[in-house]
């Protein structure tokens, strides 16, 4: 307990210090980074500076990157940054059920492979993503009606099937996703309608036996902070432990936008998750801007990003911390938002930029009194 607070106050203690320190990157050139070299050599091609993994690893925390597999096996340049730089890899698409099963009972596994066969190689964790959602569905699934009991044998199939394809090589899986509204009702999703909130309890029990070794997280965005939808993922997790279902953990998705407040109490609200017995994780973190960019939005930006590491550092049930992607040019975030962009660590070459810096700051001063747990 000691440990944990003596952590929990260098950490604090370190914000006013990490955000001087990272702020003269804001607006400065970056570093000269031929993109081939990128994560590996420091400036200027000077002697490496240690990567975003070595230095999590010092503080007992994974750092993790949603990855895509068709830019893994085409780009260099992408392979290198994500083996050098990460502990821990989400597929950002190829395990979700339209990658893995578009004709029924006919799957295909192998970019999913592949990246579990990267992830051994570059001794890198794999977090599974997702079983249960209710987008990005096959269409063979959401083109006609179903009975629930034909449903409800659907989702336990996939459900078994793809948990027992990577048994023992993913260590954790976002079992369900997104299964609520901002206003803390259970979303109306294909899943709810036939089948009612049992489905939730169902999906990670068929998990369990299917992996008993996996770490099974409920995953979500905006619930960050306290507020409806997180007190509502609270009530949840709470009681489906209560009731024995072997939910593990809770990943905080993290997708942030500087023109938005950051998240009210994080640090309150990941804790309220560890108090019940739970692993929590960020695990989609990325913090969008509003085009063009101006240099007080990347300050913002660089803040969030921080801020939000700081917080799982003082948490110590935050196991990880993955960021969707680490790449301007291969970003969700200027398809999925109108005139917004610029959200990740990395510039359109592959150049690190500012918030790449502050987060190895805030590792490096996070490092000298931090805790010895680690996880998926
Ligand atoms: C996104 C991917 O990044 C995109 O490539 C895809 O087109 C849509 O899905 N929350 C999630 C992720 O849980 O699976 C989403 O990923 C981003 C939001």
């Amino acid at each position: 307990m000691r440990l944990f607070h003596s952590r929990v106050a260098r950490v604090a203690g370190s914000t006013l210090a990490a955000a001087t320190l990272v702020s003269t990157h804001v607006g400065a050139a970056a570093p000269a980074h031929r993109s081939a070299l990128a994560g590996l050599a420091g400036p200027r091609g000077g002697p490496a500076a240690d990567p975003l993994r070595t230095l999590a690893a010092r503080v007992g925390l994974r750092i993790g990157t949603a990855v895509s597999t068709d830019s893994l096996r085409q780009d260099r340049a992408y392979r290198r940054v994500t083996a050098a730089q990460f502990s821990s890899v989400t597929p950002e698409n190829a395990m979700k059920w339209e990658s893995v099963e578009p004709t029924r009972g006919t799957y295909t596994w192998d970019d999913a492979d592949r990246l579990v066969d990267f992830a051994r190689a570059n001794r890198q964790v794999v977090r599974g993503h997702t079983l249960v959602w209710h987008s990005q569905l096959p269409g063979w699934l959401t083109s006609r009606e179903w009975s629930a009991a034909e449903l409800r044998e659907i989702l336990r199939t996939h459900i078994t099937d793809q948990v027992s394809h990577f048994a023992g090589r993913v260590r954790a899986w976002d079992v369900v996703n997104e299964a609520f509204e901002e206003d803390g009702r259970l979303r109306d999703s294909i899943w709810l309608r036939a089948l009612g909130p049992g489905y939730l309890a169902d999906a990670f029990r068929w998990a369990h036996e299917a992996d008993p070794d996996a770490r099974l997280y409920y995953n979500d965005y905006n619930i960050e902070g306290v507020g409806p939808k997180s007190d509502a993922v609270y009530d949840l997790v709470a009681r489906l432990r209560a009731d024995g279902v072997p939910v593990e953990g809770v990943g905080m998705q993290t997708h942030l936008d500087t023109q938005l407040p950051f998240p009210t109490r994080m640090r309150q609200n990941l804790q309220r998750f560890a108090d019940l017995g739970l692993d929590v994780a960020v695990t989609e973190a990325d913090v969008r801007i509003t085009l063009p960019v101006d240099p007080t939005e990347q300050l913002a930006q660089e803040a969030a990003y921080t801020r939000a590491l700081q917080v799982c550092l003082a948490v110590r049930r935050c196991v990880s911390y993955t960021v969707w992607g680490f790449g301007d040019a291969y970003s969700w975030v200027p398809d999925a938002f109108a005139c917004q962009g610029s959200a990740t660590l990395y510039d359109e070459q592959l150049r690190p930029k500012a918030p790449y810096f502050a987060l190895r700051r805030t590792l490096q001063l996070a490092a000298g009194g931090r805790r010895t747990a680690g996880g998926a």
